[in-house]
């Protein structure tokens, strides 16, 4: 008779602590664009992967098209623990750890695989931990892209033309000191405001990489794109260190892992949008002007290098454009 009492509540026990064993815990990632951009097809592998790795003990909730807030305020939940995950540029990343700032710097990289070099090498590396040392978890550098200049008055074919345009900016004073040189009028604004903005002619332009430009639908308020290419704009998938520190070790490493194939994915779309995203773009109406005068760009900027050579260092600029 005991046995027979005794068995299923054995049973319920074992389940209980089955149940125990694979409790899940649902991580909050928020990122500024749409499920189908560079940011959702990088998150959504990284999302894939942890829940893969875990035997679904860790999965995720998205929250894309800015659903959390702005970039600037994502960091800080993320910094705060309120937030698990976010996918951001390093755009207002350097207002929490400055050393970030160097790698906003106009004309700093060359191409993609310059860019891509540094951050995923040393450099990165190091800025990685002075991240960490600010309570954030940089689980990978992702890639927002080489950012282009869109407006709705003319085109740019070289500097003096973006000169006395009204931009939106991000909130990050590298940038805006770089842009001042091109003659343009800098408005700071949040990414989830720009929209509105640019349709009720807040600001005549705007600068961001062509994967932000179609995924946001630009083309419907914008009638000129240039491609300026006038700065890289990386990006990190964060993690909250109050998440970080209940992980096993094990885990750890799914974590690693599933942040760099979330990084390889986010930045092959990134290479897809440039590839067939223009021809979208000027089947929307745009006019694109795909050889801009680069030359005029970098002349406007050169004396901004010395500000940024006072902020730095030189040798520190060096560093990042001598690799090779
Ligand atoms: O322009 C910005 O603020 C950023 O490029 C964006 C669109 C939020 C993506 O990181």
């Amino acid at each position: 008779m005991m046995k027979k009492l005794l068995t299923p509540l054995a049973m319920a026990a074992l389940l209980a602590a089955a149940g125990g064993a694979q409790a899940q815990t649902v991580l909050k990632i928020g990122y500024a664009t749409s499920p189908t951009s560079h940011y959702g097809v990088g998150s959504t592998v990284f999302c894939e992967e942890i829940e893969k790795g875990t035997s679904g003990r860790y999965k995720c909730q998205q929250f894309p098209n800015s659903a959390l807030g702005g970039e600037r305020e994502q960091i800080e939940a993320v910094q705060l623990g309120t937030q698990d995950l976010v996918n951001t540029s390093t755009g207002p990343l350097g207002n929490f750890v400055p050393e970030v700032k160097i790698v906003d710097i106009p004309f700093l990289f060359r191409d993609y695989d310059h860019a891509r070099k540094v951050m995923d090498g040393p450099i990165g590396q190091d800025l990685s931990k002075k991240m960490e040392a600010k309570g954030l978890v940089n689980l990978a550098w992702t890639e927002n892209g080489f950012r282009h200049m869109t407006n709705s008055k003319r085109a740019i074919n070289q500097a003096s033309d973006a000169a006395g345009l009204k931009m939106r900016t991000m909130e990050n004073k590298v940038h805006m000191d770089g842009y001042k040189t091109f003659g343009i009028l800098p408005t700071p604004m949040p990414f989830p405001e720009l929209f509105t903005a640019l349709q009720q002619g807040t600001v005549d332009g705007q600068e961001n990489p062509i994967p932000v430009i179609l995924s946001s639908k630009f083309s419907q308020v914008q009638k000129h794109l240039s491609l300026t290419g006038h700065v890289y704009s990386p990006a990190a998938l964060i993690l909250s260190p109050a998440v970080w520190g209940k992980l096993s070790a094990d885990d750890k490493k799914v974590f690693l892992e599933a942040g760099k194939k979330a990084a390889a994915a986010q930045r092959k779309k990134v290479n897809d949008d440039e590839d067939s995203g223009i021809a979208l773009l000027e089947k929307d109406g745009m006019q694109v002007v795909k050889k801009v005068n680069g030359e005029s760009f970098r002349k406007a900027v050169a004396p901004a290098y010395a500000g940024y050579a006072k902020e730095f260092g030189a040798d520190k600029i060096a560093a990042i454009q001598n690799v090779k």
